[in-house]
């Protein structure tokens, strides 16, 4: 008979006890982030159906977006404002796959139709389509930051106009479909300047877009996932693209290949993703400082930036006075 254990040995034992639980969870965590990253097997996306339509299809995440599907043997259903750009992507993805994937254009310029105007054109040109993927890609950024009052009403109209309604109409229309069918995969892409930070300063109505577009999915998605449908916001850093006013990728900003080459990896998964791992980093060190510092490192950061856009505008002006 071993004698009883000491108050001290308790105390050991609740000590490793509460250390074990405090580093298991993080580990946890890190293990299902490497898992989901890189070892996970994406879906296979021709479940859903045989057709994916991609909104501002015809450049940056878009675009490379098609390509992954059209690989993935998914037939395309491609929306942009631009009917040259739509043919040249189109003939792009024709040279690449061939006749084996079957394209679809559609003419929608986000900013200048009413959202009713959307459901109806997107319902009556997919009619008889089996779309299973639906992405809600299109958006626009603010044209440089800017404090509210400076913003000008026009573009204030097509930010929410593009950026909210693109993904609400465009959802509206598709979504019947999908309940009919009991499956689909809805993936809207957010912005990490909604989730990741505490604030967004001089890009206020941008990042408010984007917060709408993360709320929208995540309520969506417990809506409907009784009904075999797989709603989905991606998360996006800095991507090199023309929105962003990067040209060239480095270790923080993947190119618009790299980034869709991750992208299709998550379709199906988690509501909400951050599918770059990279940005998912950068993330991570965001989270662990204090909100305070972020809201004001990015406020000088903005204002600065403020600065240099406002010079330039002015240099431009008078070189036009000149001229
Ligand atoms: N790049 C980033 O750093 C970043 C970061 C976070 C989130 N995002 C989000 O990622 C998504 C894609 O952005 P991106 O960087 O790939 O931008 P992008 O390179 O500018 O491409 C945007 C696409 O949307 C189309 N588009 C724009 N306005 C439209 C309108 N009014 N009607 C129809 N189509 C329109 C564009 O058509 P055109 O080819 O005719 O211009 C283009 O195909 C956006 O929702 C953006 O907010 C991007
Ligand atoms: C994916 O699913 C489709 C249709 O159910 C099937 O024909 C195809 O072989 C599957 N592909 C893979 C890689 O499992
Ligand atoms: C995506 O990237 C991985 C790793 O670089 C590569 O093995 C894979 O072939 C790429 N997939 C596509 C569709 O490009
Ligand atoms: C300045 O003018 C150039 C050429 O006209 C234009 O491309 C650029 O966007 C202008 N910059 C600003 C900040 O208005």
């Amino acid at each position: 008979m071993g004698a009883p254990p000491l108050a001290s040995e308790w105390l050991v034992l609740a000590i490793c006890t509460i250390g074990f639980l405090a580093i298991s969870k993080p580990i946890f965590t890190f293990v299902k982030w490497v898992w989901s990253n890189f070892l996970r097997p994406p879906k296979n996306l021709t479940t859903y159906g045989s057709w994916a339509l991609v909104t501002g299809s015809t450049d940056g995440i878009g675009k490379a977006l098609t390509f992954e599907l059209a690989s993935k043997g998914l037939n395309l259903v491609l929306v942009g404002r631009n009917p040259q750009k739509l043919q040249s992507t189109s003939n792009e993805i024709r040279e690449r796959f061939g006749e084996k994937t079957q394209i679809k254009i559609i003419v929608i310029d986000f900013e200048k139709i009413s959202g009713e105007e959307i459901e109806e054109q997107i319902r009556r040109e997919t009619e008889g389509l089996d779309v299973g993927v639906l992405v809600n890609n299109v958006g626009l950024s603010a044209k440089g930051a800017r404090f509210f009052h400076e913003v000008d009403s026009e573009s204030m109209d097509s930010l929410m106009n593009v950026n909210m309604g693109g993904v609400s109409w465009v959802t509206k229309a598709v979504l019947p479909g999908m309940l009919k069918k009991r499956k689909g995969a809805i993936v809207n892409i957010g912005s990490g300047a909604s989730v990741a930070v505490p604030s967004y300063p001089l890009f206020t109505v941008y990042a408010a877009t984007k917060a709408y577009v993360a709320m929208f999915s995540r309520s969506l998605g417990v809506e409907y996932k009784k009904h075999g449908i797989d709603i989905q916001c991606q998360i996006p850093m800095l991507v090199a693209t023309k929105l962003a006013s990067i040209r060239r990728s480095s270790f923080f900003v993947p190119s618009p290949k790299q980034y869709s080459n991750a992208s299709i990896r998550w379709i199906g998964y988690e509501p909400l993703c951050v599918p770059y791992w990279t940005h998912a980093l950068e993330w991570c060190i965001m989270d662990a400082l204090p909100e305070s510092l972020v809201d004001r490192l990015l406020f000088r950061y903005f204002c600065d930036l403020r600065k240099k856009i406002l010079k330039k505008e002015s240099r431009n002006a008078s070189l036009k006075q000149k001229s």
